[in-house]
C-alpha cells in the first residue's frame, strides 16, 4: 500500500492550477476524516477566494465548510488554511534563537535588520520551509498541503535549507549581504575585524550612527549562528523524508507540459520524494471512436445550417480538444517513465463562476487515491 503522506507540496508553472489543486487535495483530506491544513506561499488571494475566506492569516484559520451541504458532502475531518508571511516567521526565529529577549529586541529594533531580512539571499524561500517545519512540529495536523508560487521560484524552496547551511558555514557576513547590494561594498569582513583606524575611517565615510548600528547588529546576530544552522538541517531533513511528497501540477497545453517535463528533470536531482503529476483542466471526451465516426457521417447528410449539424460540429470540435489533451498526457508519460510516478487527471470545471467549495470537491474526487 502507498505510504500516506503527511505533507503534500504542489509545484508547477504559472496558472496551471496549483492553488486550486492544493485546495482540492486539502478537501480530499478533510472529506476523508483528516485534520487538514492548506498553506499557501503565494501572495495571490485565490486560495482565500476559492475557500470562501475573506483574508488569510499567518496562523491557521478554519475554512467554513457549511457550504458543502449544498453538494451533499458530509465532512468527517476539518480544513484550515493560512498564508505564510516570511517576515513574521523571520522575526519569530530571531526571538527563538537569541540568548535573551533583550538581545532579540536589539536585533529586531535595529534598523538594519529590516533591510537584511528582506535582502537576505534566499531568506523568503527558507522562511517558507521553516514555517512548514514549525507548523508540522507545533500542530497535530494529519495532512498539510503546501501551495507554492510558479515553479522557477518553487525549486528555490528545495534548495533553501541547504543553501542556508552552506552560507552559514562559509561565514555569515558573506551570507547576509548579497554581492549586488551596495552595502556589501563597505566590506563587513573588514568592519568586524578591522583595526580601530579603519573603523574610524568608515565612521567618517558612512556616518557614525550607521556603523554603530551595523556593528551592534552583527555582534548580536553572532549568537544565532548555531541555532539557525541546526534548524536549517532539521528543515532539510523534513523535506527529504518520505512523509513529504511533491506533486507537479500541469495543464494540457504544449507549453505547460514541456515545462513540467523540464522541471521534473531538475527536481529529480534533489533529495525529495517526487510522487507524481496532476494534469489539471482536462477537457472531457464526448465520444468514443464509434460515436465520433457516426457523428461525422450524420453531419455529411445534413444541410449547412441545420441546427443538428451545428450542434454536432460543436461537440466534435470540443471532443477534438479533449483528444488533443489525451495526446499531451501520453506525451508526458512517454517523457517521464518511472513506475514510482503517479498520474492524476482533474477536469476543467466548465462554469468558472462555480469555482467554490463544491467545485473543489469535484476536483478532489478526481484526485481520490492521492492520500494513499
Ligand atoms: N480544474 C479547473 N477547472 C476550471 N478552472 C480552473 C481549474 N483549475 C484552476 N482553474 C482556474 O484557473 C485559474 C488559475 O488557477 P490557480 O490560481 O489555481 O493556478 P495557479 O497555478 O495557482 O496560478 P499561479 O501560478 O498564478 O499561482 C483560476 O482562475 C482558477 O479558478
Ligand atoms: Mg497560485
Amino acid at each position: 500500500m502507498k505510504e500516506q503522506p503527511e505533507v503534500i507540496v504542489c509545484v508547477g508553472t504559472g496558472g496551471v492550477g496549483k492553488t486550486t489543486v492544493s485546495s482540492a487535495i486539502g478537501m480530499t483530506g478533510a472529506l476523508g476524516g483528516k485534520k487538514t491544513l492548506v498553506m499557501t506561499i503565494d501572495p495571490a488571494k485565490r486560495l482565500a477566494q476559492s475557500m470562501g475566506i475573506k483574508e488569510l492569516k499567518n496562523t491557521p484559520t478554519p475554512v467554513p465548510l457549511k457550504a458543502l451541504q449544498q453538494c451533499g458532502q458530509p465532512i468527517r475531518g476539518s480544513l484550515d488554511a493560512m498564508i505564510l508571511e516570511t517576515q513574521t516567521t523571520f522575526n519569530n526565529l530571531i526571538k527563538k534563537y537569541s540568548s535573551s529577549p533583550q538581545k532579540a529586541d536589539a536585533i529586531l529594533n535595529n534598523s538594519y535588520y529590516h533591510y537584511v531580512s528582506g535582502e537576505l539571499a534566499g531568506s523568503e524561500d527558507y522562511m517558507a520551509m521553516e514555517k512548514l517545519y514549525e507548523i508540522k512540529k507545533d500542530y497535530d495536523y494529519d495532512l498539510i498541503v503546501v501551495d507554492t508560487p510558479p515553479a522557477r521560484h518553487a525549486i528555490n524552496f528545495l534548495t533553501a535549507p541547504n543553501r542556508l547551511i552552506q552560507l552559514i558555514s562559509s561565514g555569515v557576513l558573506k551570507w547576509l549581504i548579497r554581492p549586488s547590494t551596495s552595502m556589501s561594498m563597505i566590506g563587513f569582513n573588514i568592519l568586524n575585524r578591522a583595526p580601530q583606524k579603519i573603523v574610524k575611517l568608515l565612521k567618517s565615510y558612512v556616518g557614525l550612527e550607521i556603523v554603530e548600528e551595523l556593528t551592534e547588529f552583527f555582534s548580536e546576530f553572532n549568537d544565532l549562528y548555531s541555532g539557525f544552522k541546526s534548524r536549517a538541517k532539521e528543515v532539510h531533513d523534513l523535506l527529504a523524508s518520505p512523509r513529504v511528497q511533491f506533486y507537479m501540477v500541469t495543464a494540457p497545453t504544449r507549453e505547460a507540459i514541456e515545462e513540467a517535463v523540464y522541471f521534473y528533470s531538475i527536481m529529480k536531482g534533489y533529495e525529495i520524494h517526487f510522487a507524481g503529476f496532476i494534469v489539471n483542466k482536462i477537457h472531457p471526451l464526448l465520444y468514443n471512436d464509434a460515436g465520433r465516426a457516426q457523428s461525422s457521417r450524420i453531419i455529411r447528410t445534413l444541410d449547412q445550417d441545420d441546427p443538428l449539424r451545428i450542434t454536432l460540429e460543436q461537440t466534435l470540435t470540443m471532443d477534438s480538444i479533449a483528444l488533443h489533451d489525451q495526446e499531451l498526457i501520453a506525451y508526458l508519460k512517454s517523457k517521464v517513465r518511472s513506475q514510482k510516478i503517479a498520474y492524476y487527471l482533474s477536469s476543467l470545471i466548465m462554469d468558472r463562476e462555480l469555482m467554490n467549495l463544491c467545485s473543489l470537491v469535484t476536483i478532489a474526487q478526481a484526485l481520490d487515491g492521492i492520500l494513499g
